[in-house]
């Protein structure tokens, strides 16, 4: 593995948020940056981008180690998505990308096809310095055959899907071959989209009708954890999955960014392994029963 990825990653949605005025989202990219964490961000969040090589060149002392989401369907596509990433932020290089790989490149990389030498030369050129490899339930066949042919090697430090107490996005048969040979993980949403009881209660708030029926099932194993606060308990979730390198998660405000400043500050015990049991449970029902059904990126 090529680096020490910092254990709360920063994700960058609300930072392409238009409804904050630009200038307090450079004031909170710029608090962010001061934590040390890395950054995670993509074309994909509105003007995240722009707003970042702007509070890069407010302080550029502080300029984060970063994840980019890159991809398309062949090696050409995705080095117009490297430029097209790093123009914006203003930098020569990316610290990691996000391999988001379309259907014909995913399958050449399941192949061992030539994709692999030219993703490895774009590592040895040092415009990309290292990899992970993103999984959705409905794209599990591919990185499930790369991984199982020993593809992934060498060449990608992580596999990166959603993975919090209400979501576990690599379907059953992958999730067990990630736990048998050890990969490593990256953990993205660290709260499932916000506080538990806001997904379960909240009209709306959940943004899929998915989330507030699984947000009804977690509640009581939340609160019968004892733990306060549910970003911690969420932090305790991620860190007590075995291969969990970092988790990634977002806020548009300054005092939820202070909440994983203190979560993320101290050690994070494993949470019990009774409760663990529970959540593994309900998430291999729910990759057997929703996720593996349903149409790509509905999710
Ligand atoms: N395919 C992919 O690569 C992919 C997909 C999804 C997400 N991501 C990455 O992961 C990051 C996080 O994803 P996400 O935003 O979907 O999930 P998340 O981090 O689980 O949820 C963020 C939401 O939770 C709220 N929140 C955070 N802390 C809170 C607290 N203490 N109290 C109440 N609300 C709190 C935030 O609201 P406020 O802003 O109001 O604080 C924000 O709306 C993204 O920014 C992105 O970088 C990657």
């Amino acid at each position: 593995m090529k680096y020490p990825y910092s254990r709360f990653v920063y994700g960058s949605t609300r930072l392409g948020d238009v409804a904050i005025p630009a200038e307090k989202r450079v004031e909170l990219a710029c608090a962010a940056m001061r934590t040390g964490w890395w950054f995670h961000t993509s074309t994909q969040y509105g003007d995240a981008l722009s707003i970042l090589g702007q509070a890069f060149r407010k302080d550029p002392e502080h300029i984060p180690s970063m994840i980019y989401k890159i991809g398309g369907d062949s090696i050409a596509e995705l080095e117009q998505s490297i430029e097209d990433n790093l123009r914006p932020v203003g930098l020569d290089h990316m610290d990691c990308g996000q391999l988001c790989l379309g259907g014909n490149l995913a399958r050449e990389f399941a192949q061992g096809g030539a994709c692999l030498k030219a993703l490895e030369k774009i590592r040895e050129s040092g415009r990309v310095r290292a990899f992970l490899l993103e999984v959705f339930p409905w794209t599990s066949e591919q990185p499930y055959r790369a991984l199982k042919a020993g593809h992934t090697k060498g060449l990608v430090d992580a596999i990166i899907f959603y993975l919090n107490p209400l979501q576990r996005f690599a379907d059953n048969r992958l999730w067990d071959l990630i736990l048998d040979t050890g990969t490593p993980v990256v953990a993205l949403r660290t709260v499932s989209g916000g506080p538990v009881h806001r997904l379960r209660d909240e009209p709306g708030f959940a943004w899929k009708d998915y989330l507030r029926q699984r947000a009804v099932e977690v509640a009581p194993v939340f609160e019968a954890s004892g733990i306060k606060s549910w970003t911690e308990f969420c932090a305790r979730f991620a860190f007590s999955v075995p291969g969990v390198l970092a988790t990634v998660g977002t806020t548009g405000r300054k005092e939820n960014l202070s909440e994983y400043q203190t979560v993320f500050g101290q050690p994070l015990e494993p949470l019990p392994k009774g409760i663990m049991d529970v959540l593994f449970a309900l998430q291999r029902r729910w990759s057997e029963e929703v996720d593996v059904h349903a149409e790509s990126w509905t999710m």
